[in-house]
Protein backbone atom coordinates (compact mmCIF):
# COMPACT_ATOMS: atom_id res chain seq x y z
CA UNK A 1 0.00 0.00 0.00
CA UNK A 2 0.56 3.73 -0.22
CA UNK A 3 3.63 2.73 -3.54
CA UNK A 4 1.78 5.71 -5.22
CA UNK A 5 1.59 8.51 -3.25
CA UNK A 6 0.08 12.20 -3.93
CA UNK A 7 0.54 14.86 -1.87
CA UNK A 8 -0.93 18.11 -1.56
CA UNK A 9 -0.33 21.17 0.26
CA UNK A 10 -4.11 22.08 0.96
CA UNK A 11 -6.91 20.80 -0.73
CA UNK A 12 -11.11 20.60 0.19
CA UNK A 13 -11.24 17.20 1.13
CA UNK A 14 -8.43 14.18 -0.05
CA UNK A 15 -11.89 11.97 -0.12
CA UNK A 16 -12.47 14.13 -3.64
CA UNK A 17 -9.30 14.04 -4.87
CA UNK A 18 -9.42 10.17 -3.97
CA UNK A 19 -12.68 9.64 -6.19
CA UNK A 20 -11.32 11.45 -9.29
CA UNK A 21 -8.27 9.14 -9.04
CA UNK A 22 -10.08 6.35 -8.41
CA UNK A 23 -12.29 6.90 -11.95
CA UNK A 24 -9.39 7.20 -13.48
CA UNK A 25 -8.22 4.02 -12.51
CA UNK A 26 -5.08 5.08 -10.26
CA UNK A 27 -3.34 1.59 -8.75
CA UNK A 28 -5.08 0.40 -5.89
CA UNK A 29 -2.90 1.42 -2.22
CA UNK A 30 -2.93 5.17 -3.33
CA UNK A 31 -3.03 7.55 -1.38
CA UNK A 32 -3.94 10.90 -1.08
CA UNK A 33 -2.47 12.92 1.80
CA UNK A 34 -3.22 16.67 2.08
CA UNK A 35 -1.71 19.13 4.95
CA UNK A 36 -4.58 21.51 5.03
CA UNK A 37 -8.40 20.31 4.02
CA UNK A 38 -10.56 23.16 3.48
CA UNK A 39 -13.57 21.16 2.96
CA UNK A 40 -13.11 18.02 4.85
CA UNK A 41 -16.00 15.71 5.45
CA UNK A 42 -17.14 13.76 8.37
CA UNK A 43 -19.70 10.87 8.51
CA UNK A 44 -23.15 11.52 8.63
CA UNK A 45 -22.97 15.00 6.56
CA UNK A 46 -21.01 16.46 9.17
CA UNK A 47 -17.58 18.40 8.42
CA UNK A 48 -14.16 17.81 9.71
CA UNK A 49 -11.86 20.26 10.81
CA UNK A 50 -8.15 19.82 9.01
CA UNK A 51 -5.93 22.77 10.22
CA UNK A 52 -2.59 23.18 8.28
CA UNK A 53 0.40 21.35 9.49
CA UNK A 54 -1.06 19.47 12.64
CA UNK A 55 -2.91 16.27 11.48
CA UNK A 56 -3.08 13.88 8.89
CA UNK A 57 -5.60 14.13 6.16
CA UNK A 58 -5.31 11.12 3.76
CA UNK A 59 -7.54 8.84 1.54
CA UNK A 60 -6.38 5.47 0.82
CA UNK A 61 -7.93 3.58 -2.31
CA UNK A 62 -8.65 -0.36 -2.21
CA UNK A 63 -10.06 -2.42 -4.71
CA UNK A 64 -10.64 -5.54 -3.19
CA UNK A 65 -12.53 -8.26 -4.41
CA UNK A 66 -15.58 -8.72 -1.96
CA UNK A 67 -19.32 -8.81 -1.98
CA UNK A 68 -20.69 -4.77 -1.41
CA UNK A 69 -22.33 -5.68 1.56
CA UNK A 70 -18.77 -6.86 3.07
CA UNK A 71 -17.08 -3.05 2.67
CA UNK A 72 -17.70 -2.26 6.08
CA UNK A 73 -15.16 -4.45 7.62
CA UNK A 74 -12.47 -2.61 5.89
CA UNK A 75 -13.72 0.46 8.34
CA UNK A 76 -12.66 -1.82 11.01
CA UNK A 77 -9.73 -3.16 9.74
CA UNK A 78 -8.37 0.70 9.34
CA UNK A 79 -9.01 1.68 12.87
CA UNK A 80 -7.51 -0.99 14.15
CA UNK A 81 -4.74 -0.31 12.08
CA UNK A 82 -4.76 3.18 13.15
CA UNK A 83 -5.00 2.18 16.94
CA UNK A 84 -1.95 -0.37 16.29
CA UNK A 85 0.09 2.40 15.14
CA UNK A 86 -0.70 4.82 17.70
CA UNK A 87 0.87 2.37 20.29
CA UNK A 88 3.68 1.26 18.38
CA UNK A 89 4.39 5.36 17.85
CA UNK A 90 3.58 6.91 21.29
CA UNK A 91 3.22 4.37 23.05
CA UNK A 92 -0.68 5.14 24.07
CA UNK A 93 -3.04 2.55 24.26
CA UNK A 94 -6.24 3.94 22.37
CA UNK A 95 -9.70 2.58 22.15
CA UNK A 96 -12.45 2.17 19.32
CA UNK A 97 -15.78 3.57 19.53
CA UNK A 98 -17.88 1.74 17.40
CA UNK A 99 -18.61 1.96 14.15
CA UNK A 100 -15.05 4.03 14.06
CA UNK A 101 -13.94 6.71 15.90
CA UNK A 102 -10.48 6.39 18.06
CA UNK A 103 -10.62 7.77 21.46
CA UNK A 104 -7.68 8.84 23.81
CA UNK A 105 -8.83 9.17 27.23
CA UNK A 106 -12.67 9.10 26.37
CA UNK A 107 -12.13 11.87 23.81
CA UNK A 108 -12.40 11.38 19.85
CA UNK A 109 -8.39 11.97 18.09
CA UNK A 110 -9.61 10.19 14.41
CA UNK A 111 -12.10 9.82 12.57
CA UNK A 112 -12.26 7.22 9.62
CA UNK A 113 -15.26 7.64 6.51
CA UNK A 114 -15.14 4.93 3.79
CA UNK A 115 -17.19 5.93 0.84
CA UNK A 116 -17.59 3.10 -2.07
CA UNK A 117 -17.74 3.54 -5.72
CA UNK A 118 -19.16 0.53 -7.04
CA UNK A 119 -21.52 -0.33 -10.14
CA UNK A 120 -24.55 -3.03 -9.57
CA UNK A 121 -22.87 -5.57 -6.88
CA UNK A 122 -19.18 -5.00 -8.19
CA UNK A 123 -17.13 -2.91 -6.03
CA UNK A 124 -14.80 -0.62 -7.81
CA UNK A 125 -13.04 1.29 -4.86
CA UNK A 126 -13.24 1.72 -1.17
CA UNK A 127 -11.84 5.52 -0.48
CA UNK A 128 -11.20 4.98 3.01
CA UNK A 129 -10.81 8.23 4.97
CA UNK A 130 -8.67 8.94 7.62
CA UNK A 131 -7.89 11.98 9.73
CA UNK A 132 -5.83 11.96 12.57
CA UNK A 133 -5.50 14.72 14.85
CA UNK A 134 -1.58 14.63 15.63
CA UNK A 135 -0.15 17.92 17.05
CA UNK A 136 -3.66 20.32 16.74
CA UNK A 137 -3.56 22.35 20.07
CA UNK A 138 -6.23 22.78 22.15
CA UNK A 139 -7.00 26.55 20.68
CA UNK A 140 -7.24 25.16 17.58
CA UNK A 141 -10.20 23.35 17.94
CA UNK A 142 -13.60 24.88 17.35
CA UNK A 143 -15.18 25.63 21.26
CA UNK A 144 -17.86 23.39 20.53
CA UNK A 145 -15.61 20.95 19.99
CA UNK A 146 -13.06 21.08 22.87
CA UNK A 147 -14.71 18.80 25.20
CA UNK A 148 -14.78 15.77 22.77
CA UNK A 149 -12.11 16.07 21.03
CA UNK A 150 -8.46 15.86 21.53
CA UNK A 151 -5.19 15.50 19.55
CA UNK A 152 -2.30 13.02 20.28
CA UNK A 153 -0.07 16.04 21.17
CA UNK A 154 -2.65 17.06 23.74
CA UNK A 155 -2.88 13.74 25.20
CA UNK A 156 0.49 12.67 25.02
CA UNK A 157 2.69 16.17 25.80
CA UNK A 158 5.11 16.19 22.83
CA UNK A 159 4.76 16.20 19.33
CA UNK A 160 4.47 13.55 17.26
CA UNK A 161 6.39 12.73 13.76
CA UNK A 162 4.09 12.67 11.33
CA UNK A 163 5.54 10.52 8.54
CA UNK A 164 6.32 8.29 10.94
CA UNK A 165 2.76 7.40 11.91
CA UNK A 166 1.20 7.40 8.38
CA UNK A 167 4.44 4.52 7.45
CA UNK A 168 3.13 2.93 10.62
CA UNK A 169 -0.25 2.70 9.82
CA UNK A 170 0.39 2.05 5.77
CA UNK A 171 2.39 -1.20 7.27
CA UNK A 172 -0.06 -2.10 9.76
CA UNK A 173 -2.79 -1.70 7.02
CA UNK A 174 -0.71 -3.74 4.57
CA UNK A 175 -0.27 -6.65 6.78
CA UNK A 176 -3.76 -6.99 7.95
CA UNK A 177 -5.40 -6.20 4.43
CA UNK A 178 -3.67 -9.23 3.32
CA UNK A 179 -4.83 -11.37 5.80
CA UNK A 180 -8.26 -9.91 5.81
CA UNK A 181 -8.00 -11.56 1.64
CA UNK A 182 -6.86 -14.64 2.38
CA UNK A 183 -8.37 -15.40 5.76
CA UNK A 184 -11.69 -12.95 5.84
CA UNK A 185 -12.49 -11.03 8.75
CA UNK A 186 -12.12 -13.33 12.02
CA UNK A 187 -8.35 -11.87 13.02
CA UNK A 188 -9.93 -8.16 12.76
CA UNK A 189 -13.08 -9.38 14.25
CA UNK A 190 -10.99 -10.23 17.60
CA UNK A 191 -8.40 -7.62 17.40
CA UNK A 192 -11.20 -4.81 16.71
CA UNK A 193 -13.07 -6.25 19.88
CA UNK A 194 -10.33 -6.08 22.11
CA UNK A 195 -9.89 -2.37 21.56
CA UNK A 196 -13.55 -1.46 21.75
CA UNK A 197 -14.37 0.44 24.89
CA UNK A 198 -17.86 -0.13 24.87
CA UNK A 199 -17.99 -4.10 24.23
CA UNK A 200 -20.27 -5.82 27.20
CA UNK A 201 -21.11 -1.95 28.89
CA UNK A 202 -24.25 -0.47 28.92
CA UNK A 203 -25.04 2.24 25.88
CA UNK A 204 -27.11 4.17 24.45
CA UNK A 205 -27.99 4.29 20.80
CA UNK A 206 -29.09 7.22 18.76
CA UNK A 207 -30.11 6.58 15.24
CA UNK A 208 -32.39 9.49 13.40
CA UNK A 209 -35.75 8.13 14.17
CA UNK A 210 -35.51 6.65 17.70
CA UNK A 211 -32.88 5.77 20.85
CA UNK A 212 -32.20 2.12 22.16
CA UNK A 213 -30.52 1.18 25.07
CA UNK A 214 -29.07 -1.52 26.22
CA UNK A 215 -25.64 -3.59 26.38
CA UNK A 216 -23.16 -3.98 23.53
CA UNK A 217 -22.70 -7.54 23.28
CA UNK A 218 -20.15 -7.56 20.44
CA UNK A 219 -20.31 -6.89 16.48
CA UNK A 220 -21.08 -9.22 13.60
CA UNK A 221 -19.28 -10.57 10.32
CA UNK A 222 -20.32 -7.12 8.47
CA UNK A 223 -19.02 -4.95 11.74
CA UNK A 224 -22.65 -4.56 12.42
CA UNK A 225 -23.33 -3.64 16.44
CA UNK A 226 -25.19 -6.18 18.22
CA UNK A 227 -27.56 -4.39 21.29
CA UNK A 228 -29.00 -6.52 23.75
CA UNK A 229 -31.76 -4.81 25.51
CA UNK A 230 -33.79 -5.08 28.99
CA UNK A 231 -35.93 -7.89 27.36
CA UNK A 232 -32.88 -9.88 26.32
CA UNK A 233 -33.89 -9.09 22.37
CA UNK A 234 -31.17 -8.64 20.53
CA UNK A 235 -30.92 -5.56 17.61
CA UNK A 236 -28.89 -5.32 15.48
CA UNK A 237 -27.31 -1.55 14.70
CA UNK A 238 -26.06 -0.71 11.02
CA UNK A 239 -25.74 3.15 11.48
CA UNK A 240 -25.74 5.46 14.75
CA UNK A 241 -24.11 7.33 17.09
CA UNK A 242 -23.74 5.79 20.59
CA UNK A 243 -22.86 6.76 24.25
CA UNK A 244 -21.65 5.36 27.22
C1 LIG B 1 -15.77 11.20 11.12
O1 LIG B 1 -16.80 11.86 10.98
O2 LIG B 1 -15.42 10.80 12.23
C2 LIG B 1 -14.91 10.88 9.93
C3 LIG B 1 -13.88 11.93 9.64
C4 LIG B 1 -12.99 11.61 8.45
C5 LIG B 1 -12.03 12.70 8.12
C6 LIG B 1 -11.05 12.33 7.05
S1 LIG B 1 -9.72 13.48 6.88
C7 LIG B 1 -9.22 12.75 5.40
C8 LIG B 1 -10.47 12.40 4.63
N1 LIG B 1 -10.93 13.53 3.83
C9 LIG B 1 -12.10 13.99 4.27
O3 LIG B 1 -12.70 14.97 3.76
N2 LIG B 1 -12.54 13.28 5.30
C10 LIG B 1 -11.62 12.20 5.64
Amino acid sequence: LAKHIRYEESVKSTQEIAQRLSYEHCPEGTLVIADEQTGGRGRLGRSWQSPKGSGIWMSLILRPDIPLQKSPQLTLLAAVSVAKAIYKTTGMQAEIKWPNDILLNGKKAVGILTELQAESDRIHAVIIGIGINVNVAETEFDPSLRDIATSLKIEGNEDVNRAKLVACIMEEMETLYHEYLQNGFGLIKLLWEGYAESIGKRIRVRTLHEQKEGIAKGITEEGVLLLEDDLGEIHHIYSADIEI
